[in-house]
């Protein structure tokens, strides 16, 4: 009977509106320590059947640490190389277009001012090597200026500059 009425008392107190905000956070801590005592008491033998080993089973196949180990990795380097594609098309329309204009004919705004060449001239892609092209992107060369890049850009700007020839 008392407890009955105690939880009605809690309840009724509750449903008023000057009440509502810190009764329902007493409410749910002190019914969350029945609950927590239940679960430490034995589970009964009759009620694990329902939880279904077999199901259990199916997400271990598919969850299985051999395959995702072997799928992580795969991922992360496919992100990786997007990552490192998506720096050097920024690196190019941040750091170089504004010279050598979007497909590298020396068309951007400071291009003609500056003679900037024409990166997709097949007579220059055929006398440079990437090694130039690398070494210039790093020592800059009249009034480009030099560029401390790390390595996977500048081996995806020069690849980039290659892709340029006879565009
Ligand atoms: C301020 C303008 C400017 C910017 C910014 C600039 N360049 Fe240049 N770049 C030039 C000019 C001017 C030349 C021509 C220099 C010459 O041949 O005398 C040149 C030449 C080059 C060459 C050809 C070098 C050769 O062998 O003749 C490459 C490759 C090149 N730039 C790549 C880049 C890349 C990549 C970036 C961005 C990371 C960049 N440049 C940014 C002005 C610029």
């Amino acid at each position: 009977m008392l407890p009955f009425r105690a939880v009605k008392e809690t309840t009724a107190r509750a449903a008023r509106p000057g009440g509502v905000r810190p009764i329902p956070l007493l409410l749910a801590s002190l019914l969350a320590l029945p609950v927590v005592a239940a679960c430490d008491q034995a589970p009964s033998a009759d009620s694990l059947p329902e939880w279904k080993p077999s199901d259990h089973h199916s997400l271990d196949d598919n969850g299985g640490a051999p395959a995702s180990g072997q799928q992580a990795p795969a991922g992360k380097n496919a992100a990786a190389a997007t990552d490192t594609a998506q720096l050097v098309e920024i690196t190019w329309r941040q750091q170089c277009s504004q010279c050598h204009g979007a497909m590298g004919r020396g068309d951007g705004p400071n291009g003609p001012m500056l003679h900037t060449r024409d990166l997709a001239d097949p007579e220059w892609q055929a006398k440079t090597s990437d090694a130039d092209i690398a070494a210039t992107i790093r020592a800059g060369k009249d009034k480009m200026p030099k560029f401390d890049l790390p390595d996977p850009v500048m081996q995806g700007l020069v690849a980039r500059i290659r892709q340029l020839k006879g565009s």
